[in-house]
């Protein structure tokens, strides 16, 4: 595969442009690298590890200041996002709930610095996107995140395996076919890992876009509606499959939703109403 040329048809969320570190060979269980409550260090130890990252990064993943999207349309200006202010501690499961059109995806789009703000900060393990390029969020996009679009967006072009790869490829990781049939078998796959997407059904190609998503070991996974073009069935699998990864490997979930069930799976519940985002209670 040609990566310089594919490259540059890619969303830049798929593009991890940093090498993925301490990648686990082998299960997914393998990848289970976050360390437990009990051994979380002390702050003192904290302070003698700058390069502890996943210590540093369980107080809080995400932070979230004075986010406002602002559009002039036709009719004038609307805001999308208002004023919103949270915080997300590693480990923990949100649900992003609310109505059609009440601004979901595009607050998911700002956290994951894919859309740029009107107003406002997003930090990411601490480091602030929007002061940095394009360039240096695709960079740490590549280093903690994953992003499953309700689209799935996968390259038609590319076999599943080939798909789940890019990102690793184009980090430059050495076995990364080896570690995406691992993934794709983790998430039921193992015997589609030749077909192309259009050979795939609505779910068999929401698990690829999913195990895409995990393959880099992000800190992070943003979804939007991950369960919403899924029947009943295949969207309750899912769900359990997102749960065992944030389970087995303390993945923070970020999940926009209109599933009840699957928003009471989570810590917390985000509601958005006309931009304006509260916490559940
Ligand atoms: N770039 C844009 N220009 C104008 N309106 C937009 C733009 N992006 C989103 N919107 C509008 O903002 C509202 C929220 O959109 P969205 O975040 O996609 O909502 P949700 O994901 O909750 O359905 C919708 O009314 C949508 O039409
Ligand atoms: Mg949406």
């Amino acid at each position: 595969m040609n990566n310089a040329s594919t490259a540059t048809t890619l969303h830049p969320s798929e593009i991890n442009a940093e090498p993925v570190s301490a990648l686990a060979s082998g299960t997914l269980s393998a990848f289970g690298t976050t360390p437990t409550p009990t051994e979380t260090p002390s702050d003192a130890q904290l302070g003698q590890s700058a390069t502890n990252l996943d210590a540093s990064l369980k107080a809080e993943i995400i932070r979230v200041v004075g986010i406002t999207k602002r559009v002039t349309t036709t009719d004038g200006e609307l805001v999308i996002v208002n004023n919103a202010h949270f915080t997300v501690k590693q480990g923990e499961a949100v649900a992003i709930v609310g109505a059609s059109g009440s601004g979901k995806s595009t607050l998911l789009g700002l956290m994951a610095g894919l859309d740029i703000p009107s107003e406002g900060e997003v930090s990411i393990a601490g480091e602030s996107l929007f002061a940095l390029d394009e360039d240096g969020r695709a960079k740490l996009r590549g280093r903690l995140v994953g992003f499953v679009f309700q689209s799935f967006q996968l390259l038609p072009s590319l076999t599943a395996l080939e798909n789940v790869m890019l990102p690793l490829e184009l980090s430059g990781v050495a076995d990364a076919s080896k570690r995406a049939a691992d993934i794709l078998a983790r998430v039921g796959l193992q015997a589609r890992v030749k077909h192309y997407p259009k050979q795939l059904s609505g779910g068999e190609q929401q698990r690829v876009a999913i195990a895409r998503a995990f393959v880099t070991e992000p800190k992070l996974l943003f979804a939007d509606e991950p369960t919403g073009n899924l029947d009943a069935k295949t969207g309750r699998s899912m769900i359990e499959l997102l749960f065992e990864l944030n389970r087995e490997r303390g993945t923070t979930l970020i999940l926009v939703t209109h599933d009840l069930g699957l928003a009471a799976r989570c810590d917390r519940r985000l509601s958005i109403d006309a931009g304006v985002v509260t916490e559940e209670r």
